[in-house]
């Protein structure tokens, strides 16, 4: 569904990519983990064509983005389900305008059906009868649930979730996973989890790719991540379970 190849990306003389590839399969769940400023996000603007690579080919669903105009572009954009690592929702919409928000703006569907459809996308993430309320009425882990549910009301192909647990407490961010889980199971959606937060990675995930220094050190299996004696990686994955955080090369 996703085919990343040789991606190179820099901004003026830094280069933050360095070579990227990896594949996610139709209706997988696949995580990508790196340290802060490792190049997730941008990796993740280049897929969903925010920016474009400099070097290397992005292929959606068997179709290379590096080479469409703005218009296609657009098109495709559509195929996915943004939650965005600071996707505030709309301070002056309502709930149900945020969640229904794609759907007036890109579909000529009825405001009646539009409003069924909020209705339905609210539960669907466990926020039933909250339409009318405004998002500073909500708690962080609610507005991230609302976050998703404005994503998945256009059954896109693939979503893309850029650290969704992150800034809520343990509880709510148990809520989160179980929902992107149980999303992902009901709508057979293709997902791209970035996290700093291993576990709940790991509990999403079945394949993930560690990003270091622009470059893919790592990419397998869970079970492979723990039989992997590449010392970075090591390094990581104890500084992510509360060790010390030590400085990495490259
Ligand atoms: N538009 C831009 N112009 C210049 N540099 C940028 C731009 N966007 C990102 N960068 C740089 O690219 C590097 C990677 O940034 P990125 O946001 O991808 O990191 P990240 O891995 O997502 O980190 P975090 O885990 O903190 O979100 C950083 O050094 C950042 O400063
Ligand atoms: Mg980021």
């Amino acid at each position: 569904m996703i085919e990343i190849k040789n991606i190179y990306k820099s901004f003026g003389d830094k280069v933050v990519l360095k070579g990227v590839n990896f594949t996610v399969g139709k209706g997988e769940t696949f995580l990508m983990i790196g340290r802060s400023g490792a190049g997730k996000t941008v990796l993740l603007k280049n897929i969903i064509g925010l920016l474009s690579p400099d070097i290397g080919s992005i292929y959606i669903d068997g179709v290379d983005i590096t080479q469409l105009n703005k218009k296609e572009l657009e098109k495709v954009r559509l195929q996915f389900g943004l939650v965005f690592q600071h996707s505030a929702l709309f301070d002056f919409l309502s709930i149900g305008e945020n969640v229904g928000f794609f759907l007036y703006q890109y579909t000529d569907l009825s405001k009646m059906i539009i409003k069924k459809r909020v209705k339905d996308t609210l539960a669907l993430v466990g926020l039933e009868g909250i339409e009318d309320l405004y998002p500073y009425e909500l708690s962080g882990g609610m507005q991230k649930r609302v976050a998703i549910a404005r994503a998945v009301i256009y059954n896109p192909k693939i979503i893309i979730y850029d650290e969704p647990t992150t800034g809520i407490d343990p509880i709510a961010v148990d809520k989160i996973v179980s929902l992107i889980d149980d999303l992902h199971h009901r709508l057979s959606i293709t997902s791209l989890v970035v996290t700093h937060d291993l576990e709940v990675g790991l509990k999403l995930a079945d394949r993930l790719v560690f990003l270091l220094g622009g470059k893919i050190i790592f990419e397998g299996d869970k079970k492979d991540l723990k039989e992997s004696d590449d010392k970075r990686l090591k390094q990581f994955l104890e500084g992510s379970s509360g060790g010390p955080i030590k400085e990495m090369e490259v």
